[in-house]
């Protein structure tokens, strides 16, 4: 029997360019597929239309997708997810024991911004762009917060590309005693949870299908047995999209953590982000630099690559506070990949962090 390599990210566009669309046009050629993600001849994707019902609509499209991929050599398993960017009528799934309850479908009507209980702030960890370091910012000022005494939850936000569970080194998935609340784990002193750890394999399809991502962001924040938190972290996906929507607008945050990097592009980005927030008026608690120096891992020299106080001078023009720098360091990144945060370890990022957390609590006491 031959045994043939899982397909590449193009392969897989590739056999997508086959899929049609009821409007004209394919998959690709439309930029509806979200979220690819290939694993050990596991496919996983998202189908992403404007709305609800249009997502309902693609379900056929979605079964043909599914099999353009599963037709393709190397490919065992395909799960392929509908969502939808506008609001839809909630739909309730039912939970079986033990699990946790399925994410649920729709914008939850409440009436104003909530409190999360036992939660005394909430931070959300926002940026213009992907990539800037907005998780391993939201990863490592968590654990230096908790190293600090403080209490401190993190909730991954980031629906397409959620990190934490990576950076954080934890992957069961959290248990449901009544289907209904959600046990978080723990890990460095942090609670976390993420999207990622509740949409599994072939769950996903059935979570995410025809979903509104809001309900699930709503019930992360309130199903989550927290406990007493003095600070939840929310590590968000990029941009200023949906999520940023609901969380500013459905609960009473303490401000918005704004990460940029130093390259002016980067501050266009996030000078949209800090738009955004001033529009939802969550304030903005402060802008930190990441990716200022570049720590050299053989003589330990830091240099400025991309220039230096771009992010603070630009905080200081802008009247925000600026919360510090971060280095680019090899040490970082593998500590991330690692699931252990450098902020967890003894080194001179770590005490970067630990003066960021100290910080971030002086302001709020
Ligand atoms: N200061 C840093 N030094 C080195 N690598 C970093 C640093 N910050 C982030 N990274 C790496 O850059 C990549 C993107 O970071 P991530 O935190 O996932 O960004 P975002 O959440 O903004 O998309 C990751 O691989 C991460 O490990
Ligand atoms: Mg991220």
């Amino acid at each position: 029997m031959q045994v043939s390599d899982t397909p590449g990210r193009e392969e897989i566009m590739r056999a997508l360019r086959n899929v049609s669309l009821p409007g004209g046009g394919d998959l690709v050629e439309r930029d509806l597929v979200r979220a690819l993600a290939i694993e050990g001849g596991n496919v996983r994707f998202v189908i992403e239309a404007e709305t609800p019902e249009a997502a309902r609509a693609l379900e056929p499209v979605r079964e043909r997708a599914e099999a353009a991929v599963r037709a393709l050599p190397g490919v065992a398993r395909v799960s392929v997810a509908l969502t939808a960017h506008a609001p839809a009528a909630k739909t309730r799934a039912a939970p079986q024991s033990g699990e946790p309850p399925a994410l649920k479908i729709g914008r939850h009507p409440t009436a104003g911004p909530s409190s999360v209980p036992g939660v005394k702030r909430i931070f959300a960890i926002g940026s213009g762009k992907g990539g800037v370091g907005k998780s391993t910012v939201a990863a490592n000022l968590a654990v230096a917060l908790a190293r600090e005494g403080w209490r401190v939850g993190l909730l991954d936000a980031d629906i397409y590309g959620p990190s934490q569970p990576r950076m954080m080194g934890v992957s069961e998935r959290p248990s449901s005693p009544d289907g209904k609340i959600i046990i978080p784990p723990v890990a460095h002193g942090v609670t976390m949870i993420s999207i990622g750890l509740l949409l599994r394999e072939e769950d996903e399809a059935v979570i995410w299908r025809g979903p509104m991502l809001m309900g699930a962001l709503q019930q992360l924040m309130t199903q989550v047995q927290w406990g007493e938190l003095d600070a939840l972290l929310v590590d968000m996906p990029p941009g200023t999209g949906d999520i940023q929507l609901t969380l500013c607008q459905r609960f009473e945050l303490e401000g918005a953590i704004v990460v940029c990097t130093p390259q002016d592009v980067a501050l266009l980005d996030a000078r949209k982000a800090l738009k955004a927030f001033q529009t939802l008026k969550t304030p903005v608690l402060g802008l930190v630099e990441n990716m200022s120096t570049f720590i050299c891992p053989k003589c330990g020299h830091e240099e400025h690559i991309f220039g230096d106080g771009g992010v603070r001078r630009e905080a200081e023009r802008l009247g925000l506070p600026f919360l510090g720098e971060l280095p680019l360091s090899v040490e970082v990144r593998l500590a991330g990949d690692g699931g252990v945060p450098v902020a967890a370890t003894d080194s001179p990022v770590a005490d970067a962090y630990r003066r960021m957390a100290r910080r971030l609590i002086e302001r709020c006491s």
